[in-house]
């Protein structure tokens, strides 16, 4: 498919405890674009993205992944095109390798062995870790673990990127290759952060959501420069948007 989207047609989820974690959200992200989810803890961010590719189903309305509705039937289609980063990287990788977890992916793609091999050297390659292929990934420091779960997704050669969380839990240093990592990639992106720095540096787009549902959805300047919004969604404005010498951060009072 040349052309890859991603879109909701007012996708409503309710867990099993009855809990309505999405009200209703619609959304259509096209092709290249990168594209920030923020919004408090609880507001249905994680609950969205595990909508992308299947692994929850909506409730009601319909999920669509460059022209094919997401069912139990396409899944595994899907999964092709939507490659999602967890925010744990134990919650990603399972084998006893760093090569055997990424090449997990293509391997279940019926491919050959030569195209799988390649597959791993080429994702490990564009995440900076091809050192680490034979070590085991819980070995890992956190920084590493987080480039070996975005390898495990691109080895399967998704057009979207979908990540919940890439910088949590890293350090300065692994936080900042991390925003750079994905900076380089073309891919069309959902990423859901609390990192208001990355949405700044990576995705000229922002959807807030609030309550299970899309509140804003602009350029990442105009949700920026709304401090009602961003004091309703309980976000702070990054400080490079500041002045230079200008410390407050904070979304009110300005
Ligand atoms: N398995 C579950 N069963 C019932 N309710 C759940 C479940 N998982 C999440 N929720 C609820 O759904 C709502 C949305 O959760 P979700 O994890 O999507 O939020 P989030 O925006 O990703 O938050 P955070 O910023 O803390 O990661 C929350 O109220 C949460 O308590
Ligand atoms: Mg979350």
């Amino acid at each position: 498919m040349s052309h890859h989207y991603l879109r909701f047609n007012d996708v409503h989820y309710r867990y099993p405890n009855g809990f309505e974690a999405l009200g209703g959200v619609s959304l259509c992200i096209t092709h290249g674009e990168k594209v920030a989810l923020v919004g408090a803890n609880g507001a249905g961010k994680s609950t969205l993205l595990l909508h992308t590719n299947g692994l929850l189903m909506p409730s009601s309305g319909e999920v669509v992944v460059g022209g094919i509705t997401l069912t139990r039937k396409t899944v595994n289609l899907v999964r092709q095109s939507v490659g999602l980063v967890f925010q744990d990287p134990d919650n990603q990788l399972f084998m006893p390798t760093v090569e055997e977890d990424v090449a997990f992916g293509p391997s279940n793609m019926g491919l050959t062995a030569g195209e799988i091999e390649s597959r791993v050297v080429e994702a490990l390659e564009a995440v900076g870790a091809l050192g680490l292929r034979k070590q085991s990934p819980y070995h890992l420091s956190g920084g590493q673990k987080k480039s070996v779960s975005i390898a495990t997704v691109l080895s399967m050669g998704p057009s979207i990127l979908v990540l919940d969380e890439p910088t949590a839990n890293l350090d300065p240093r692994a936080r900042r290759q991390t925003i750079e990592l994905l900076g380089r990639f073309s891919h069309t992106m959902l990423v859901a952060t609390h990192d208001m720095e990355l949405v700044w540096e990576l995705c000229p787009r922002t959807l807030a959501m609030q309550g299970g549902r899309i509140v804003a959805d602009g350029t990442t300047r105009s949700v920026f420069n709304d401090t009602e919004l961003l004091e309703a969604c309980g976000l702070e404005r990054p400080c490079r948007m500041e002045q230079p010498g200008q410390r407050s951060c904070r979304s009110s009072g300005r």
